[in-house]
């Protein structure tokens, strides 16, 4: 039998090309139409088969995924480090050499691709719903990215590749990975919101990623600093030279949490509105090294609970003045301790979900609309800014946030040894008070926790709050694999 081939002629061979390489439109095949009217645009992206303009997400990644993931990155197992490990790179002195400073690259390099290989992992374990909420979807695409982008990087043999490599992972630092921790916890409330995760896991899953987000950060923004300080002339390095540790006076830190809250609570009512007062009491002159970003942030969100409640239970008796908050400091051998108590009638809700991200669906659409109500940041995606400016999208990312609580203030800048560490956490604490996020207590834990330290809330009914913030000396601890928190 003859069989008659009929071949579609292309005048424009190019087109021809283009035609064959566009990926089909199953939509046709789809029983559903997509609905879009009523829908904010970034839910409808996630309706989507493949986000439209994600880089990683689409045909391909099933077979890039295996091949670079499966099969080799997450067959590698991460480092776990000891502080001092991370300040002295493996050769127990504190001198800063050349050597030392590119050594300590090619560790990040390959650690960071390592370590976010396994979240990556971990989020592929997810009921599909899950990680293809907005939010979640948004915290894989910028794993995917920085996986990629620290796997492709080339070898660091230079005192000129590090600095190259040292300006890459200050830029990733502070671009849409920044929003990371936003979104993580928005994609853990909306999930509970439609229950699609059960909460003990969902309260897992967040505590692990914030863990391994604190490791991995910490061991990026040592190189930064390392590879500052040796630029700025510095010829020694100890976590205590060295700018993530510093010696921070508890006082001092509590007055300026107490600042902050006073500022707040006149924001929210009137600027003369009575305010408690401060008392500080035990080891007032402690003194103690620790990182600055994460204890302003413990205790600007302990203080705040305590100045929040002192003044609705001083409006809500009508009481003369608002009663006062005491801090009590304790030294210890191994740890510090700081119980901030308050007079304000003790906690009226249920205590069992104190400690969880998600409380229950009511509190969680409740926390959600208050993320929601902090300007730009429930519309921002990252795909926003992806294909526009591949290399350097922070400034796009940060345009949405210009003067709001999310408004990015980190500088850094390489010759001068300047720059902010963990901005996120501290924009976040700079939401004003009517923006309940529910997620205070439970953040503040993971912290603690993190810095071999832990929280407790006593509540009083009738009476008022202990809050017991403990944090571990990480001086007596250096050599403890501290950074095993993968
Ligand atoms: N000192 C306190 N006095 C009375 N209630 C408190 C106190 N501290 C916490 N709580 C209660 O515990 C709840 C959970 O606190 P948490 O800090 O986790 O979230 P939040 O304060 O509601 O929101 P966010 O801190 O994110 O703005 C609070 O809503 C409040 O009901
Ligand atoms: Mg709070």
């Amino acid at each position: 039998m003859k069989v008659q081939c009929t071949a579609v002629r292309y005048k424009h061979p190019a087109r021809a090309a283009r035609d064959l390489l566009r990926p089909a439109d199953f939509s046709k095949y789809s029983p559903v139409k997509p609905v879009r009217e009523g829908i904010a645009p970034y839910v409808v992206e996630t309706m989507k088969a493949y986000p439209e303009k994600s880089r990683y997400i689409n045909q391909q990644h099933y077979f890039q995924n295996r091949t670079n993931l499966v099969n080799d990155y997450a067959q590698k197992q991460p480092h776990p480090v000891s502080l001092l490990q991370l300040a002295q790179y493996y050769d127990d002195s504190a001198t800063l050499t050349k050597q030392k400073i590119i050594n300590s690259g090619r560790f990040v390099k390959e650690e960071l691709a390592i370590r976010i290989a396994g979240k990556i992992t971990a989020l592929q374990q997810l009921p599909f719903n899950v990680v293809n909420n907005f939010h979640f979807l948004q915290v894989y695409e910028s794993y995917y990215n920085i996986f990629e982008r620290f796997r492709k990087f080339p070898a660091i043999k230079t005192m000129e590749d590090n600095l190259e490599f040292a300006e890459f992972t200050r830029k990733i630092l502070q671009d849409f990975n920044s929003l990371n921790l936003p979104h993580l916890i928005m994609g853990a409330l909306e999930c509970t919101t439609f229950d699609l995760y059960p909460r003990d896991k969902m309260d897992e899953l967040l505590s692990e990623l914030l863990r391994s987000r604190i490791s991995r950060r910490l061991i990026v923004e040592e190189h930064l600093s390392v590879t500052s300080n040796f630029l700025s002339g510095k010829k020694e390095n100890t976590l205590v030279l060295g700018d993530i540790f510093q010696e921070c006076s508890a006082r001092e830190y509590l007055l300026n949490a107490a600042r902050e809250c006073e500022r707040f609570v006149q924001g929210m009512y009137f600027p003369a509105i009575p305010l408690p007062e401060l008392q500080i009491e035990g080891a007032t002159d402690l003194k103690f090294q620790f990182l600055p970003t994460h204890l302003k942030y413990l205790l600007g969100e302990i203080l705040r609970n305590a100045y929040d409640a002192t003044i609705q239970e001083y409006i809500r008796r009508g009481l003369d003045k608002p009663a006062p908050i005491t801090v009590t400091i304790v030294e210890n051998a191994d740890s510090y301790i700081f119980r901030v108590s308050d007079r304000a009638g003790g906690i009226i809700t249920g205590h069992e979900d104190l400690w969880s991200f998600c409380k229950s669906k009511e509190r969680a659409k409740e926390s959600l609309d208050n993320f929601h109500r902090l300007p730009g940041l429930q519309t921002i995606s990252i795909y926003d800014d992806m294909y526009d400016t591949c290399i350097s999208p922070s400034l796009k990312a940060a345009r949405p946030y210009i003067n709001t609580s999310l408004a990015p203030t980190g500088q850094w800048n390489v010759s001068k040894g300047r720059y902010k560490f963990e901005q996120p956490i501290i924009e976040m604490l700079q939401r004003p008070f009517r923006y309940k996020l529910g997620v205070g207590l439970a953040m503040c834990k993971v912290y603690a926790e993190y810095w071999n330290g832990d929280l407790r809330v006593h509540s009083m009914p009738g009476h008022g709050v202990d809050a017991v913030l403990t944090l571990g000396n990480l001086m007596k601890s250096t050599v403890k694999k501290q950074l095993d928190r993968v």
